[in-house]
């Protein structure tokens, strides 16, 4: 079992971004990829598991026929060191030949993962590969990542909730926090 941070110290805890502030930029977001895919049934791929939350709500934004499918991936050496190796934990379960893909993050940071399965999704034929991710940290980028949807762009602080975890922890808060008090280590878990 982790050590779970006590949630009734605000000052290690505070909010960046409340329920209403995400649910609002999401229904932004639902009707832009509405009108981007009009006539067009979105194949919706959600990265395991922070992007849970997000993409259940994104679904349910977007008018247009949708289905959706997730992907794992673990990321290794994101301590102290990024070795920025990357690996596949659990694939789609269904072809996305000649679809209109769009995959789901939490969170974009170095860019890395993204990078990583931007390659493998592109190699297996899909009609469009764009990204929507609800949080984008631009500022630590190693890798390149064209984000086609991004629900805010935010200082480089750890935060959790909405999905967003801490050595598991806190994935299921309405709101997005500030760990104060920076994590020795990242989880490796998405
Ligand atoms: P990237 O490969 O460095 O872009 O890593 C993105 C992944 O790292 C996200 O999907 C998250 O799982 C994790 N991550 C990055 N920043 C944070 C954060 O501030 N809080 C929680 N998880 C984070
Ligand atoms: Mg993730």
């Amino acid at each position: 079992m982790t050590a779970a941070v006590d949630l009734t110290a605000p000052s290690s805890m505070r909010v960046l971004l409340s329920a209403e502030q995400i649910q609002a930029r999401i229904a932004e977001l639902g009707r832009q990829i509405d009108e981007d895919y009009a006539g067009s049934v979105v194949h919706l791929v959600g990265i395991l598991k922070g992007a849970c939350f997000f993409l259940a709500d994104l679904a349910r934004a977007i008018s247009l026929p949708a289905r959706l499918d997730f992907i794992g991936i673990s990321s290794y050496g994101k301590g102290t060191t990024s070795s920025g190796e990357v690996k596949l934990t659990k694939d789609l379960d269904t072809s996305i030949e000649g679809a209109d893909v769009l995959i789901v993050e939490d969170i974009v940071d170095s860019g890395i993962t993204l990078h990583y399965l931007m390659q493998v999704l592109k190699q297996r034929g899909p009609r469009t590969l764009r990204v929507a991710a609800l949080l984008d940290k631009p500022s630590r980028r190693v890798r390149p990542v064209e984000v086609a949807y991004t629900g805010f762009q935010i200082p480089d602080e750890f935060v959790v909730g909405y999905g967003l975890d801490y050595a598991e922890d806190y994935r299921n808060l309405r709101d997005i926090r500030v760990l104060d008090e920076p994590p020795a280590k990242i989880s490796p878990q998405h």
